[in-house]
């Protein structure tokens, strides 16, 4: 059987340390090139940060639908393993460290850390955090073949990235309290 291909994690690590290295740069720049405006530079990156992360919450949860049913040890569960493993490493892991450094730095600069929204939207954050948790210890389980979850089990935990969302947007858009 043919294994489907994957980089090595070398030239991975090399990747990483390219958008690192380029995301440092580029912040540097911003904060001593932009003066006041940097509050909306870091906003932009924030917003870019959370298309990436919730982009994947929402992708990796439906390949476990389909990878439930997949036959173990055929090629399409080899191919699953692959495309979980790299988007839960080279997408939404990175995506949400951005989305927290920027947040935290937003709330602390433009708040002081005060107000209700901002206490709900971190709360609500945290247990999307939590939901990334274990979403990634899915992806160790179905690398291992040890999923017992049902493709039905994975519909439902499709749901709640999106209710979240829904719930974290209107709080820092509308600010209701
Ligand atoms: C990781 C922890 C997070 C913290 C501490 C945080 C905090 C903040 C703060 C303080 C702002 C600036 C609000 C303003 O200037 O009016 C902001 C902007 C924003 N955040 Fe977050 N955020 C976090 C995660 C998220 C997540 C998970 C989402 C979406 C799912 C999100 C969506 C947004 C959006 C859409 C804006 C732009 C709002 C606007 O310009 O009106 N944030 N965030």
């Amino acid at each position: 059987m043919n294994k489907p291909s994957s980089s090595t994690p070398k030239v991975a690590y090399m990747r990483m340390f390219v958008a690192i290295a380029i995301l440092a740069a580029t912040t540097l720049l911003l904060f001593f090139g932009a003066g006041d405006g940097f509050y909306l530079w870091a906003k932009a990156i924030h917003v870019i940060a959370i298309i990436a992360w919730m982009a994947g919450m929402l992708y990796l949860p439906r390949l476990f639908v389909y990878h439930a049913d997949a036959e173990k040890g055929s090629v399409q569960s080899e191919t699953f393993k692959v495309m979980e493993r790299r988007l839960l490493h080279g997408i939404i892991n990175p995506a949400m460290i951005v989305a927290w450094a920027f947040g935290l730095w937003l709330a602390w600069k433009g708040f002081g850390f005060m107000g209700g929204w901002l206490h709900a939207k971190i709360a609500a954050v945290l247990v999307l955090s939590g939901v990334h948790g274990y979403l990634s210890g899915a992806v160790r389980r179905f690398a291992n073949d040890e999923n017992i979850k049902p493709a039905r089990h994975w519909r439902i935990v499709n749901e709640v990235p999106t209710v979240l969302m829904i719930a974290i947007v209107i709080l820092v858009i509308v600010k209701p309290f």
